[in-house]
């Protein structure tokens, strides 16, 4: 039965470029939303820049623009980095929009209404040299436990050891350097205890992988604390309403971005919001990084709860991205920005390269250049597209250009190799890619051993129908390879489909072989990749 599905990835800030470790969810995300659409379920795949908070503001005002206009310029830019990676958004949207607002104060006011917001005086650091009150990776100073310096206010990176600022040895704005103050103020908070049994019912419903449940299951332990949602002016956000000058933290009306990217692509397309958000219709799958579960796993679902819309169906979380082994670091060389990545290599391999590492599971993964280089060359350059190269120029060249009917031999092999079809389907299903890759190179391994042994490009000489039914049958076996490499690279799969001449490659006509079909001349595919031109990533 055809299924709906609403997809997301987190929204990244409008303060910094995309960066390879965004583009492993992207990427993620996108292979997902593919192969759903492939197999022919409607899904809708939406984004949005995340675009509040004080490092927003304040970045804006170092470099001496409005907010308003950073935001968009950034916009711009990480549409186009992530179309370069053929991330294909339904919409892409910003929480800096009329929707965003009106649905952020309707939650807020339904949970105001259900007595789950409360307020109270708190004390807070302040700089009075730049008048605002500090946000903790804002604040730096000694670390209380370890006594390291320079320290964030929320977390020491030497010891690992987390705190609340107050108790930093001599705390700084690490903007100015001045000592700050500690400033009363009225803040807002979100009752999330009021909806703890909700939450844990919630996440009984296969929600997220055991391994993450368990993580959850320590903070329920712990005990859920009220959420402070509200911060002081200036900052850059919604105003909370029925307040002077409070605004929504950032991380209030983030996720509310789903929704509201949602709403506006209903309104520019006709689709039916409700069904989306308020129906059983629609699955909603969010991926999203391990750093930020507590906020998709325990504040969302209660803001969803508390204002009647959808829960979602599925959080996936995946790990951090290392770089050669290590946390990618501007010093040593090792971050790489998208845009650094496009500019030298070919985008579809990266994608590939993610593939075959990604599991279901929120283990790390490492970006080796060398391993990089390696596999996608060993896999996708002589593996698949070798499969094209060779057989396209002997069917042009020695065989007028057509395909005819696998012979016996042939026609086993192609339903030997279809056999894997459900397989397939399944690692796809359970986000298992780096399954789904081994088990579609295993096809393409066989292929090429029966290319190998029964060498076309002897029989064109000494039986050409013999070696047109083996070009016949390699080259079925390419479309098929590629149909089912389809979600992971689509460009590739796209110059396959015009090589051979065919309809577009679908799930359901994976086994609906050319035959008696004339196809056309080939055309280069893809190009090895030489390490010195791969390691020019790290240093520009
Ligand atoms: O951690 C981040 O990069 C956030 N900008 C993610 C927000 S996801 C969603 F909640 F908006
Ligand atoms: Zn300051």
């Amino acid at each position: 039965m055809q299924k709906k599905l609403l997809v997301t990835s987190a929204l990244p800030y409008a303060n910094g470029s995309i960066h390879l470790g965004h583009l492993v969810e992207f990427i993620q995300t996108d292979i997902f939303v593919r192969f759903q659409k492939h197999i022919g379920n409607t899904c809708v795949y939406i984004g949005a820049d995340d675009t509040h908070g004080t490092p927003i503001m304040l970045s804006a005002q170092k470099q001496g623009i409005t907010p308003e206009a950073l935001i968009e310029k950034t916009h711009g830019e990480h549409f186009h980095d992530l179309t370069a990676f053929g991330i294909e958004f339904d919409h892409y949207y910003t929480t800096h929009s009329e929707e965003n607002r009106v649905l952020s104060e309707f939650i807020y006011t339904e949970a105001q209404k259900k007595g789950a917001i409360s307020d109270k005086e708190i004390e807070q650091f302040f700089c009075t040299h730049c008048a605002i009150f500090l946000p903790d990776r804002f604040i730096r100073g000694t670390c209380p436990h370890c006594k390291a310096p320079d320290q964030y206010g929320d977390a020491c990176e030497k010891c690992s050891s987390t705190y609340s600022p107050e108790e930093l040895g001599d705390p700084q704005c690490s903007q100015c350097q001045h000592s700050p103050v500690l400033k009363k103020s009225q803040h807002y908070f979100f009752k999330l205890s009021q909806f703890g049994e909700q939450i844990q019912t919630w996440l009984n419903q296969d929600t997220v992988k055991p391994e993450v449940k368990n993580k959850l299951q320590e903070w329920f332990t712990q005990g859920l604390r009220e959420w402070d949602i509200s911060r002081d002016a200036p900052y850059f956000g919604f105003k909370i309403p029925g307040t002077a000058d409070k605004y929504f933290y950032v991380w209030m009306d983030a996720p509310v971005g789903y929704i509201a990217s949602t709403l506006h692509w209903c309104k520019q397309t006709g689709a039916d919001f409700e069904s989306i958000w308020k129906s059983p219709d629609y699955e909603i799958h969010h991926f999203i990084g391990k750093d930020i579960l507590y906020f998709h796993t325990l504040f969302w679902p209660a803001m969803l709860m508390v204002s009647g819309f959808n829960l979602p169906t599925k959080v996936n979380v995946h790990g951090f991205l290392t770089v050669n082994g290590e946390k990618m670091s501007k010093s040593r060389g090792t971050f790489i920005n998208a845009k650094t990545y496009s500019d030298h290599l070919n985008p579809e391999l990266l994608r590939y390269y993610f593939a075959s590492k990604l599991t279901s599971s929120v283990e790390d993964l490492d970006f080796n250049i060398d391993d990089f280089v390696f596999k996608v060359n060993a896999d996708v350059v002589n593996k698949v597209v070798n499969i094209g190269s060779r057989l396209g120029a002997i069917v042009t060249k020695k065989l007028s250009g057509k395909l005819t009917q696998p012979d016996p031999a042939g026609e086993h092999l192609l339903v030997q190799l279809s056999k894997a079809i459900p397989a397939i389907h399944k690692a796809y299903f359970e986000l298992e890619y780096a399954h789904a890759m081994r088990h579609i190179m295993g096809l393409a391994d066989q292929a090429n051993v029966f290319i190998d042994t029964q060498a076309p490009w002897n029989l064109a000489k000494t039986d050409p129908p013999l070696a047109a039914a083996v070009c016949t049958t390699g080259l079925n076996a390419l479309r098929l390879i590629i149909g089912l490499l389809k979600p992971v690279c689509p460009h590739l799969a796209k110059g396959v489909e015009g090589f051979l001449n065919c309809d577009t490659i679908q799930w359901e006509n994976l086994t609906h072989w050319l035959t008696d079909h004339a196809i056309m001349p080939y055309e280069h595919l893809a190009q090895r990749v030489d390490v010195t031109h791969a390691k020019a990533v790290l240093k520009s």
